[in-house]
């Protein structure tokens, strides 16, 4: 129905940040709100989608009618995202952490005095955006990702489309004086194979319903 456009699409979200563990009691972060993902996954929803969120630590309440799934660091989000396969859209607006520590330590590392600070090892993360994006049975038919730059937003946000091999990109300035982070309001803009188009800055849900619509419309010319 024209109330329903996405009812039985099934939607799979990440968002928030990933903690990674240095040892039982410290991990490293980011300043990743969540409420840009949540605000998506609602609005999906409320189009009729079904909706898996997979949520890194967040102060968030759960969106309603959304099948959550908490998780802590990057490889748990992505087996998360793995065993929501398959899907029809894929959204990533999780602020995945690109680094884990290489080799978690299974006791609290101590200050021990006269002695040098610990000198800490990461390893990459997956890049759980590009893996959903690669060609293959389980890809979905939409998958969508976020692009946070500082400058040259849509020049980056471009190639990062063709790098990660997703179908769109979201792209925000997230410079300090913009208040994005962690704010209520967001400037987008999305990128897709034909271009650019500029969205006017506007809250967070106000932007999950604008693309919510837009994923709506899309399915429906493709069908
Ligand atoms: O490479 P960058 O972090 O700027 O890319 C941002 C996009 O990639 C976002 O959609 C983010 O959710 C996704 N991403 C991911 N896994 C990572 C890093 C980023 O899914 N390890």
């Amino acid at each position: 129905s024209s109330e329903k456009p996405l009812a039985g699409i099934k939607t799979l979200v990440t968002a928030g940040p990933t903690h990674e563990a240095l040892d039982p009691v410290r991990y490293i972060a980011n300043h990743s709100s969540g409420k840009q993902g949540y605000a998506i996954a609602q609005t999906m929803q409320q189009l009729g989608a079904d909706v898996t969120l997979v949520s890194g630590p967040t102060q968030l309440s759960p969106p309603q009618g959304v099948n959550v799934i908490k998780i802590t660091s990057a490889e748990e989000m992505l087996a998360a995202c793995q065993n929501a396969l398959p899907a029809d859209i894929a959204i990533c607006a999780a602020a995945v952490a690109d680094w884990r520590i290489a080799e978690q330590s299974e006791q609290k590392i101590k200050k021990k005095n006269n002695e040098e600070a610990p000198t800490l090892n990461f390893v990459q993360n997956p890049d759980i955006l590009a893996i959903l994006s690669k060609p293959g049975p389980k890809r979905p038919g939409l998958v969508i990702g976020f692009a946070a730059e500082t400058e040259q937003v849509t020049e980056n946000a471009i190639s990062k489309r063709e790098r990660k091999g997703c179908d769109w990109i979201l792209a925000n300035d997230v410079s300090p004086e913009t208040g994005t982070f962690g704010g209520d309001e967001n400037t987008l803009f999305l990128i897709d194979k034909s271009g650019v188009d500029q969205w006017h800055k506007m809250t967070k849900d106000a932007a999950a319903k604008k693309l919510s619509k837009r994923i709506a419309d899309h399915l429906t010319l493709n069908v």
